[in-house]
């Protein structure tokens, strides 16, 4: 049994369900590459993993920005920005991790992905989901006041 690098709770939520349901599905493929790593897995099996949560991230942020533009969220570009260099940043970790033969060197793979949990989820994704849903009720309210009585 290992530790778990990232606890879910609710503190996650940022209240897009899809976008949530998409969190919660990469903070346990990064606690199977933990999971992995503790247990010095084949580097096969470890590769698998970096590349199925390199392949996530990518969808997650496609979806992710697809949600914002349909809600003019309007820092997109700045939120878009940011999701480029957590990219190429996770791109950049795994690849130098598996170029290193000694293969245990695993940290600046696990705190790139636990910086953009803890950082991009609470802050960045938060402000964006705020303000989307806040976008959502007024125009709700406005529709029911066009269309009442
Ligand atoms: Fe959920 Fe902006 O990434």
């Amino acid at each position: 049994m290992t530790d778990t690098l990232l606890k879910w709770d609710d503190s996650f939520l940022i209240g897009i369900d899809e976008l949530d349901y998409e969190h919660k599905v990469l903070i346990d493929d990064i606690n199977r590459l933990h999971e992995e790593l503790t247990r010095h897995d084949e580097k096969s099996e470890i590769e698998r993993c970096l590349g199925d949560i390199h392949a996530r991230m990518r969808a997650h942020f496609a979806l992710e920005e697809h949600v914002m533009k349909e809600h003019g969220y309007e820092f997109f570009d700045e939120h878009k920005r940011e999701h480029e260099a957590l990219l190429d940043s996770y791109t950049e970790d795994m690849v130098q991790f598996l170029n290193d033969t000694g293969a245990s060197a695993s940290t600046p793979v696990e705190d790139s992905l636990k910086h953009w949990v803890v950082d991009h989820i609470l802050n960045s994704d938060k402000k964006m989901s705020l303000m989307v849903q806040e976008k959502k009720s007024f125009l709700a309210k406005l529709r029911n006041r066009i269309s009442g009585p």
